[in-house]
């Protein structure tokens, strides 16, 4: 493994895997991108003269663009984190969704494929599983139940990975992630908006009754666990990567407003996210087998996620004054209207 294609490397976990690589090995790390209104330079700015960093500006849908970066820099790894990652905007317009998560993938391991990769690995999701009942955790053996389109899409990804591996012997991986929180996660996302929008001074709309469950587990401990895997990972294996705990949103809520010292009052019920997944829960002892624990906590990454979001207005004030204004109103105008009026 010397020479890494990073899909989707602007974006959140991207960047963040991007700097741990860089931090940890001595690999040249390639990010191909194609600056997505959730891809974001500012999240790579810090490397941008590293001399084992390079950018491509492409789409995974194009082969003709991948084939040449795969080229270029003599790829021997690919690591997938490109997608379009949005519950809500896969409810409000699937169809980016169907193309990058499953036709996007689908280019990228017949490049592996062309090119004879050491590995190809899949990042994936916890939502593949779809909804969990109490006292159940999902496992890697059992079988996927997703129930929004981007869950439908990223286990119509997984899928095609696992038939190449199947089919053509392809030397694949797969992790499936929890929540994530830390540094430079888009403000559409739970825990960046409600904490921004108590920064603001804005209402945080707490979709339903609250009671939802999540794993949300700090970026760097995934990051972590996707270099585990794709160094100790068996080659056909799929990972379940979370803390293993859950918490319900109203908990995680009051987290960010006393982090902030913020008042409960700013707290907003609307109506719920349709086919909202009220549960997903992790058996992570797989991963575990590997030699890794998360270091955090779901309260600790949370406290440790606001704190970021705090001391980095630079980087999220701009997004939130850009295109995201349009999307909030399309998410969330009428919701508010409708809930201030009950
Ligand atoms: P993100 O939305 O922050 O970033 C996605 C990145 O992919 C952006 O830089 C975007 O520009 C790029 N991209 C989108 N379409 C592309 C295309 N067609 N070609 C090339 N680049 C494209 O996402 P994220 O939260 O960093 O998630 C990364 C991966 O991890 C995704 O595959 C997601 O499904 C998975 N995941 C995310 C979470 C989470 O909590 N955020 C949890 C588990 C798994
Ligand atoms: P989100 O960050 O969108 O991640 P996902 O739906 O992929 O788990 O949402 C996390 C949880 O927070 C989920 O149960 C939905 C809830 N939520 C709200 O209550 N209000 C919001 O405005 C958002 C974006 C999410």
């Amino acid at each position: 493994m010397k020479n890494l294609l990073v899909t989707g490397g602007a974006g959140f976990i991207g960047a963040n895997f991007v700097h741990y690589m860089l931090a940890q090995h001595d690999y040249r790390v390639v990010v191909f991108d194609k600056l997505t209104y959730a891809g974001n330079l500012n999240n790579l700015k810090d490397i941008a003269n590293d001399p084992r960093y390079a950018f491509v500006h492409g789409d995974i849908c194009d082969a003709g663009a991948v084939t040449k970066a795969m080229q270029d820099y003599q790829i021997d790894t690919i690591v997938n984190f490109a997608a379009e990652t949005h519950v809500d905007r896969s409810i409000l317009n699937p169809d980016a969704f169907i193309q990058t998560d499953v036709y996007g993938t689908y280019v990228l391991l017949e490049a592996a494929r062309q090119f004879d990769v050491e590995r190809y690995h899949q990042v994936s999701t916890d939502e593949v599983y779809g909804h969990i009942a109490e006292g159940k955790r999902s496992r890697e053996s059992d079988p996927v139940a997703p129930r929004s389109p981007y869950a439908a899409s990223k286990t119509s990804g997984d899928l095609l990975v696992k038939a190449y591996f199947v089919t053509y012997g392809l030397p694949v991986t797969i992790s499936r992630g929890s929540n994530n929180v830390g540094p430079y996660q888009y403000p559409e996302k739970v825990v960046p908006l409600f904490a921004t929008n108590a920064m603001e001074g804005k209402p945080l709309p707490l979709y339903g009754d609250g009671r939802q469950m999540r794993d949300y587990q700090y970026v760097l401990d995934h990051c972590e666990a996707i270099d585990l895997v794709l160094h100790r990972g068996g080659v056909g294996e799929i990972y379940n990567i979370g803390t293993g705990t859950e918490l319900e949103n109203i908990a995680m809520v009051r987290i960010i407003l006393e982090t902030l010292h913020k008042p409960e009052s700013l707290i907003q019920p609307v109506a719920d996210r349709p086919g909202h997944d009220r549960r997903y829960a992790l058996d992570i002892s797989k991963v575990k087998a590997l030699g890794w624990m998360p270091q955090y906590t779901p309260p600790e990454a949370i406290r440790k996620t606001v704190q970021w979001y705090m001391e980095n207005e630079w980087w999220w004030r701009p997004i939130k004054a850009g295109d995201f204004r349009a999307y909030y109103e399309r998410q969330y105008g009428e919701r508010l209207r409708a809930s201030q009026k009950s």
